[in-house]
This record gives structure tokens, sequence and C-alpha cells, in this order.
């Protein structure tokens, strides 16, 4: 007559709900992905990002103390420089822009927090892929590898303490942990971008960093249908010597998020990209969605599928949020 089974025992009020809940989102699960844009005088909102802005070095510093302060876990830094060209030289260069902000940011915040860099050629070079070109105008693997030791050894040196690596090549890891050893950086991490799909949800992003693409990344990004090659970018990344590994985007790709939370004796990342951050914030500014609950039912749901961390666009805004409750309940 009555269900023997009543789940709803365990919902009636919010002590209990609270007692039983799994999944917890901390700040310092959450990584802030920032930009720096080369010769700004003032912060711009992306138009395509309202609430991230193209920093200045100045800004970019103010606002990473803020992160810090919300307690998140660590910052992502991304470079958009005033000149590109066919090598993306201002990369490698110890003046070039993301290589000065790691100095600067490192100066500010490196003792109390994570600072990360982008390690990807895409934002320096004028025909906007992640590695050089050969003659065919193809991505050229081996060579772009050299480009990328290089560009390492210029973030390790400016400060960065892990260095995430996301341009797709095949060997990347191992060429870069290869080059940060000869030259002593035994203690810099490598954050592989191991499984990243040849998304849609990047397309804000590409404004962010004005990018000059014009076809796609499908020979190097992974196709979104595919789940198994997933796993063998994560079983090489790691066999390189990754020291976490990262799934990417982060909502439309929780099964694989799962998978490697199961398979990986590395931490594992998962980044919810711009596109992902775009279409909330386009709603919430529609009054279709609540800012607060979705983005926080985002976090925990990238966590319940088994992420260590979460790159976010909103992590210093979740952060305050998240600072009483882990699942944001208090206001
Ligand atoms: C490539 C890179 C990309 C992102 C970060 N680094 C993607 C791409 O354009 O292929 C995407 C981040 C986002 O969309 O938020 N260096």
């Amino acid at each position: 007559m009555y269900p023997a089974d009543r789940p709803r025992r365990l919902r009636r009020n919010a002590a209990l709900r609270r007692l039983v809940s799994e999944t917890e989102v901390r700040p310092r699960h959450l990584v802030l992905p920032m930009f720096v844009r080369e010769g700004a005088s003032e912060p711009v909102d992306i138009p395509s990002m309202p609430g991230v802005p193209h920093h200045t070095r100045d800004s970019l510093r103010r606002a990473a103390v803020e992160a810090v302060s919300a307690g998140v876990g660590g910052l992502m830094l991304f470079g958009v420089p005033a000149e590109r060209d066919a090598t993306g030289s201002a990369a490698a260069d110890p003046d070039g822009v993301l290589n000065v902000a790691l100095r600067d940011v490192a100066a500010e915040v490196g003792d109390d927090t994570v600072i990360m860099a982008d390690t990807c050629l895409d934002e320096f070079t004028d025909h906007g892929h992640c590695g050089v070109l050969d003659e065919s105008g193809n991505v050229d693997n081996d060579r772009t590898l050299r480009l990328y030791g290089e560009m390492a050894l210029a973030q390790a040196e400016s400060g960065a303490h892990v260095l995430g690596p996301s341009g797709m090549m095949d060997g990347q890891i191992g060429a870069i942990r290869e080059a940060l050893d000869a030259a002593g950086f035994h203690e810099t991490s490598l954050l592989a971008y191991s499984a990243k799909y040849a998304s849609a949800f990047y397309g804000p992003f590409r404004d962010a960093v004005d990018s000059q693409l014009s076809g796609d990344r499908k020979t190097y990004q992974q196709d979104p249908g595919n789940a198994r090659e997933a796993g063998r970018e994560v079983a090489l990344d790691l066999a390189e010597g990754a020291d976490m590994v990262m799934v990417k985007p982060a909502l439309s790709y929780l099964d694989l998020v799962r998978r490697t939370a199961e398979t990986s004796s590395v931490p594992v990342a998962a980044y919810q990209v711009s596109g992902e951050y775009s279409m909330i914030e386009a709603a919430v500014e529609r009054g279709w969605l609540d800012r607060q609950r979705t983005v926080l039912e985002t976090l925990t749901s990238v966590r319940r599928a088994g992420a260590d961390i979460v790159l976010t666009y909103w992590a210093t805004q979740a952060a305050r949020w998240l600072r009483d409750e882990p699942t944001g309940d208090a206001e």
C-alpha cells in the first residue's frame, strides 16, 4: 500500500540535505582564466563575454589579488600580443606580453596562489593556428614542439608554476618536460590539455584573443564524437610526464571527465570554456536564468563527474558565493 522506499525522507529539510550532500565545490577547486592585452590603457570587457575583461598590466594585477583573496585555487594567464608573426615569436620573448604578465602576477601573488600559463602559439601567430605551418600550410607538429619548448622555458623563467600546453600536438608533453628538465626547471608542473575537442564552444574565446584563424583546428583537436580517443590521449600524456590532465570543454563532455577521473593516476581538471560562460550570461541578461544557481549547479556537476579542478571565468564570483557554504545556499 505504502512505498517502502522513501528517498524524500533525506530531503525534508536543509539540515538533512546538508548532512547527506555528496559533492562539494570549494573556492580552492576553481582556477580563473585571465586575459592580458599588450598596450591596453584600460580594461575592456570582451564583447561576447560580458564581465570578462581584456586586462591591462595593472588591472590584471588587481584582479589577481581579488581572485586570491576570494580564495580561488589558481590563475591561468593568456596573452594578447600587439603584433603577431608566422612563428609566434613573442611567445618565447621574455618581453612578450604573457611573460611580462607572468612576472607581474608572480611578484604580486606568486606566494599565495598557483600561477598557470597557457602554453600554445595560437594567440601569437598571424595565421591563428596553435603551431607553425609547413610549405603546404599544414601545422608542422615537430617543428612546433621545439617552439613549445622555448615558450615553456620563458614561462617558467617568468614565474609560472604550472604550464598548460593546449595545442594538442603529438608529443607536446614529453617535449616540454624535456626542455624544462634540461634547463633545471624540474619543479615546473604540466597540466596537459589531454582531451581537447574541436568545439564550437570556443567561439567567444577566439574573440577574446583576437584570433586570426581562418579554417579550423580539426587536424589537431579531437572529434566531438570520439570518446575512446580521449583515453588514448590521456594515457600518452601520463606516459610523457603530465602532472595533471584536463578535459575540455566541460559540460558537453562530462562523460569524459568521469572516464578520465576513473582511470587517471593524477589530478583531473575540466575547463568550462568561453561558450559555456557566454550562453549562461546571455540567458541571465534576458532574465531567463538565475546566475548564481545556474553557475553553481554547473560547477557542482563538473565536480560530481569527477573533476578535482575546474577552470571557470566565474571563479572569483563563485568563490565569493561559496565562501561560507559549499553549495552556495547561504545567499
Ligand atoms: C588554445 C586555447 C583554446 C582555449 C584555450 N586555449 C581554444 C581554441 O581556440 O582552440 C579555449 C578557451 C575557451 O574557449 O574558454 N590555445
